[in-house]
């Protein structure tokens, strides 16, 4: 079936799910609410907002707290086990209140739906769930909505693949004034650790012209900030019909009108090119900023986490990147515990943080994922070593986040107003360009707006400002 009539089948679905949705609303004498939970990366939290644009469209009331939900989906990440066992955990809680509320309907989708065992569990051992799709049918959601709600039996439909990209499905957005943006799905890249190309598929980009078309909508309706995702950004385009480069599509992003800023993530080093250094250098519209993963600073480990590179590679490319991009704020992903790691290789991994001074970190313990050529090693680190090191390392990186974050101070820079400060409400959170937040005195009224703020003081990761 070709997209476009894949598309028209589903928005048909989603009529049909209305009806069935308005007679419940009728016999119930309210709205069905429904609760989207997402784990997981910002693809994830983009795909949930496809899931509760169709819910929405189809008329259920759309609610976070999951506990007064009569449907809740759980839109899963299984990047590392820790985010397996909040899923178990949700679901527990959730047994004894299908017992006292039969008509509460549960969904599973996203990542950890296309791993085999997970499955297996599923059927065993949580026979309530009513619904499993993964992340290959997502587009086939208002379909399986409606099977679910005109049937009993546990529906599972996992693909184990798709070169299908559906367009033009209905998307809520949790933000009115930005918006992530799919710019490609999958991952060729298999680092030996990571079981993202396993369970997302391989690389598809979507065609420039769909991606302009949707920012073009999206700025009309009144977003000023885009981020484009995908897990590799930097080889954008290589698969298409008429091949394009990541560079080229910024370039005819930044000439949508109205667009104010444009965001990406995220970056492979393998695979960044002088033309994006130059792209951002020139654009008025890119952040200040770069998310670049290094995961290890060790020459050994890189090459058997399969990451094509060196650590003197990755420093000269920053080097190359700071040069071209004065204050570009630098932000990094850090495995510690990969098989075979030792202390030396730490050590390597520590002299980068030192070298490269990043703004942020994030720093995760090793996680074994099945499936993956790492877990199969024989030499799987101790854990109380690896919990040594991992101090160690995120010791590092607050030092010289700590250190490098003062910056700013004394500047005038432009912050994009995101929320009421959570603490005070006489104060706004507002984003730099460099993605670091900004705290200063301000009402809801300033609320998705740019605006010039004076930064007065550095408090490690954010800022303190006044607005000018
Ligand atoms: N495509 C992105 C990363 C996506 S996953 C990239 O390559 O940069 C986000 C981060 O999770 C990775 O950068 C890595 O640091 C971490 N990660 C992936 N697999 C992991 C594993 N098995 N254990 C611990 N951390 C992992
Ligand atoms: Fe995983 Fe590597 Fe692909 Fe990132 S580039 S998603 S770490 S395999
Ligand atoms: Fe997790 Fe899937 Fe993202 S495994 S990190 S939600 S791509």
């Amino acid at each position: 079936m070709s997209n476009i009539e894949e598309q028209t089948r589903q928005m048909q679905y989603i009529d049909l799910v209305k009806e069935v949705v308005e007679r419940e609303n009728e016999r119930l004498k309210r709205r069905l609410k429904c609760a989207v939970v997402t784990f997981g990366c910002q693809m994830n939290a983009r795909d949930s907002e496809k899931l509760t644009g169709v819910l929405r469209e189809a008329g259920y009331e759309i609610i976070d707290e999951e506990t007064e939900a009569d449907f809740v989906i759980y839109n899963t990440c299984t990047v590392r086990d820790n985010a397996n066992q909040k899923v178990y955990g949700h679901l527990g809680l959730l047994k004894s209140r299908v017992k006292k509320n039969p008509n509460l309907r549960i969904a599973l989708c996203g990542c950890m739906m296309q791993e085999a065992s997970v499955i297996e569990t599923i059927r065993e051992k949580y026979k309530f769930v009513n619904l499993v799709f993964g992340t290959h049918n997502i587009f086939k959601f208002p379909e399986l909505l409606y099977r679910m709600l005109t049937s009993d039996s546990q529906i599972i439909d996992i693909w184990e693949d798709t070169d299908q990209i559906v367009e033009d499905l209905p998307v809520d957005r949790k933000y009115s004034f930005k918006s992530g943006i799919n710019i490609m799905f999958g991952c060729n890249n298999f680092c030996s650790y990571c079981i993202v190309p396993y369970v997302r598929g391989r690389e598809r980009s979507r065609e420039p012209k769909e991606i302009i078309r949707e920012i073009e909508k999206l700025v009309n309706e009144g977003v000023i900030e885009v981020m484009l995702l995908g897990q590799n950004v930097n080889s954008y385009g290589k698969n298409l019909d008429n091949p394009m480069s990541f560079a080229e599509l910024l370039k005819e992003i930044e000439k949508i009108d109205g667009l104010k800023r444009i965001r990406f993530m995220t970056s492979h080093p393998k695979d960044l090119s002088d033309d994006l250094i130059e792209v951002m250098a020139k654009s008025e519209k890119i952040c200040k900023h770069i998310h670049l993963p290094l995961q290890s600073g060790s020459d050994r480990v890189l090459k058997e986490m399969n990451r094509r590179y060196t650590k003197e590679q990755y420093l000269s490319l920053v080097e190359k990147i700071k040069k071209a991009i004065p204050d570009v704020a630098v932000t990094t992903d850090i495995i510690v515990g990969f098989p075979g790691e030792t202390a030396a290789d730490v050590d390597d991994t520590i002299d980068v943080i030192r070298k490269v001074h990043y703004d942020n970190a994030f720093t995760f313990i090793y996680s074994k994922r099945t499936g993956t050529p790492a877990a199969a090693r024989p030499d799987q680190c101790d854990e109380a070593e690896v919990k040594a090191n991992f101090d160690r390392v995120l010791n590092a990186v607050k030092e010289e986040a700590m250190i490098r974050n003062g910056y700013l101070v004394g500047r005038v820079e432009e912050a994009l107003v995101e929320e009421i400060n959570a603490h005070d409400d006489t104060f706004v959170t507002g984003r730099l360009s460099n993605n670091s937040m900004v705290h200063f005195k301000g009402d809801a009224s300033l609320i998705g707006k740019l605006v010039k703020v004076n930064i007065l003081e550095a408090k490690g990761f954010y800022y303190m400002g006044e607005m000018i």
